[in-house]
């Protein structure tokens, strides 16, 4: 039977504002996924959104909408940041989902039966951005100790878990088994921190958020989020259903890989509520670190990213994903922090993908074709080649020890060893020199043969990592780019085969320009994909000027971008004025409503953006508009104006813009807006 292989991401806070920090667990929870597939393992690998509690009620109230409201784009957002990283996941979770909640008021009701629920008085001090309880002797200088944050005190009827019970289970679970928590020096924070104190009982319900999961024996109730979300790792496979196929056969997982600041809840916590509930305990929960910049934790709300490049979706559409997966899988040494800069990104891209591996290849196919046509082929092997032989044929077991600990970046480093070798093998049989002497042909070509199986073998071991350039290299030797680890071996290419000279495989890219070019970029809105509005190519107008939408040309701020926007955005500008014929359902698809704008800000660092509240029949919207050159906040407010209200929502410069006012553009590229000639009420269908 093949092994099992369940590999968790902890579920993501729909917080928008993805930065590269964010992609780090996640990307190598999908090379150790695909790793693992590719060995021939029954792999689930679990990834999803951590959708309730204080922060997305706060929220969501503020701008007037619910909160799944607030929460879908931001999802959408999530999964447009995993497809454009090529992270397959086998379920994406949404503690919102209705399995995940009926399953977490299955666990609330028999911890209650079992008596390890109990209701008691709560008082302690809150963090909502953490969504954690501390008590006062926690508090650091009367802050968050996580994260540093204000706290608020709160005092109110509540369900308990006796966590405190657990205490020296947990503490025997960490000395019996020190794989359970790595690395140890996380064991001796957990150990240090709160076990060796004694564990309080957890408050695991609150009366004062509405926005959570009701517990099923009291509706007043609802459930923490950290075992709501902790418990998305059981619910996902149908715990406690009718349908637990996926439980009995996945659990427990291998692997929770999680960020440090995260631990206490996956190593204390966690096993606790699966003790109760006398479930098996995952066999790895494992601590990774950060990436920093300025040694502080890469965060947007610490507004540290600048002027560094650190939105995922820029990074991708510039440098493609191969580049934006390798660095985050082979830069960092596993476990510990590692600090970020645009310039490290760049310099270990071009060294190692288009130096070294982008170089092997290129020089190699280029010889080949130019000498042979084709593979050559392959004649008795020197004491040099062996050593090459030896080194491709003994890589799988070395990535495969370090993969089995988690190590991405050692492995990396194994396969870029072999890289290095095989470049350091060209200079030392000179395969140029072999070319111009005839009588050399034979042993040309076994260079060459040994040269093109390193590349094959390389582009096998890199596609756990890589997810584009290694099929490319696989298809360019005729090979199936779905090789698995059994063709590790050496000789698998055989004389005659197709070899194609591909361009290169990795461009390599000018450190000091592209860091001048970045600097520029970072801060300043970049096109949408056209799936938001973006451009002005909406509708067109009979006059001279054009109708469009004035979202400043549909820009993206930083990390953030709609839904759908898996593809390269391209803004339409020049594109034709008149555009071809739609029919009237074509333009029904279009919905288009009076507003009136009830208030309206500035949006902060931008000299284009207005951030309007429009009022829409009974609705409130967040709009943000490019109109800030041709109206001031205090002409706006008031104003009827035609919104199209059925666009998907986008955030531009972090403000949320759930629709578009229209504009009509003057010669001179003036804005002024379309309103109603008459007195018409708002909510009014505009057709
Ligand atoms: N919702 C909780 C997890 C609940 S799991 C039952 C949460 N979400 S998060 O969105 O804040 O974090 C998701 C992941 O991103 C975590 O593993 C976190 O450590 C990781 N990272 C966020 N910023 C990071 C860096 N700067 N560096 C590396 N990883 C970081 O926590």
């Amino acid at each position: 039977m093949a092994k099992r292989y369940y590999i968790t991401t902890p579920i993501y806070y729909p917080s928008g504002n993805w930065h590269i920090g964010h992609c780090y667990t996640t990307v190598i929870c999908d090379a150790l996924a695909r790793f693992h597939k590719m060995k021939g393992e029954e792999v689930f690998f679990l990834t999803g959104t951590d959708e309730h509690g204080q922060k997305v009620e706060k929220e969501a109230l503020k701008r007037g909408i619910t909160p799944l409201a607030f929460i879908d784009p931001l999802v959408s957002e999530l999964k447009d940041m995993w497809r454009l990283l090529d992270v397959r996941y086998d379920r994406f979770l949404r503690t919102t989902d209705e399995d995940h909640v009926k399953c977490v008021q299955g666990i609330y009701q028999k911890l209650y039966e079992s008596g390890d629920i109990y209701k008691a008085e709560y008082e302690g001090y809150y963090c909502t951005p953490c969504e954690a309880f501390w008590t006062e002797s926690q508090l650091k200088e009367g802050k968050c100790p996580d994260c540093g944050r204000e706290v608020t005190k709160q005092r109110e009827e509540s369900y308990f878990f006796r966590l405190s019970k657990y205490a020296p289970r947990i503490l025997k679970l960490y000395e019996d088994n020190p794989q359970f928590l790595q690395p140890t020096s996380r064991v001796n924070e957990m150990v240090n921190n709160f076990l060796k104190a004694g564990l309080q009982d957890l408050s695991v319900s609150r009366t004062t958020v509405k926005w959570g999961i009701p517990l099923p024996f009291d509706e007043k109730h609802t459930a923490y989020v950290w075992i709501d979300a902790l418990s998305n790792y059981i619910s996902a496979l149908g715990y406690g259903t009718e349908k637990d196929g996926l439980y009995r056969k996945f659990w427990p997982a291998q692997l929770h890989l999680v960020g440090k600041e995260i631990v206490r809840f996956h190593a204390i916590i966690w096993p606790a509520i699966l003790m109760a509930l006398g479930e098996p305990l995952p066999e790895q929960i494992y601590g990774h670190g950060w990436l920093l910049i300025g040694g502080e934790k890469l965060s947007k709300s610490k507004e540290n990213a600048r002027p560094e490049l650190t939105d995922p979706y820029e990074l991708v559409k510039r440098y493609g994903a191969d580049a934006v997966r390798y660095y985050l899988l082979r830069e960092i040494p596993f476990g510990s922090d590692g600090e970020y800069t645009t310039e490290r990104f760049l310099l270990r891209i071009n060294a190692d993908l288009s130096n070294d591996l982008g170089n092997l290849v290129s020089r190699t196919q280029a010889m080949i074709v130019q000498n042979f046509g084709a593979v050559p082929p392959r004649g008795e092997a020197e004491e040099v080649d062996r050593e090459l032989i030896a080194m491709c044929e003994g890589l799988f077991g070395r990535i495969d020890a370090d993969m089995g600990a988690l190590n991405a970046p050692e492995a990396l480093a194994e396969i870029f060893a072999l890289v290095g070798r095989a470049n350091k093998y060209i200079d030392e049989t000179t395969p140029w020199l072999l070319a111009k002497d005839p009588t050399k042909r034979a042993r040309l070509g076994t260079v060459l043969y040994n040269l093109a199986e390193t590349c094959r073998i390389c582009a096998v071991a890199l596609k756990p990592f890589l997810t584009v350039a290694p099929a490319k290299i696989l298809r360019s030797f005729s090979c199936d780019e779905n090789a698995g680890f059994d063709t590790l071996k050496f000789g698998v290419l055989k004389e005659g085969m197709a070899v194609e000279k591909l361009p290169p495989v990795f461009p390599r890219f000018d450190v000091k320009r592209e860091l001048a070019e970045v600097e520029k970029l970072v801060g300043t809105p970049t096109p949408l994909p056209p799936s938001a509005g973006g451009g002005k190519a909406g509708l067109s107008s009979a006059g001279g000027g054009k109708v469009g939408m004035s979202s400043n040309g549909g820009g993206k701020a930083g990390s953030e971008r709609s839904e759908g926007g898996s593809a390269h955005p391209e803004r339409s500008e020049g594109s034709p004025q008149t555009k071809s014929e739609i029919s009237i359902d074509d333009f029904a698809k279009v919905e288009l409503k009076i507003g009136e704008v009830i208030a309206c800000e500035r949006v902060a660092k931008s000299d284009k953006l207005l951030h309007e509240t429009v009022k829409i029949g009974d609705e409130v919207r967040s709009v943000v508009s490019g109109i800030a050159k041709f109206y001031t906040p205090e002409e706006m407010v008031g104003k009827k104006v035609v919104v199209v209200t059925n666009l998907k929502p986008v955030k531009l410069r972090g403000v949320l813009s759930e629709g578009m006012i229209l504009c009509a553009e003057g010669e001179d590229g003036t804005l002024s807006l379309v309103s109603p000639e008459k007195l018409v009420a708002s909510g009014a269908t505009v057709k």
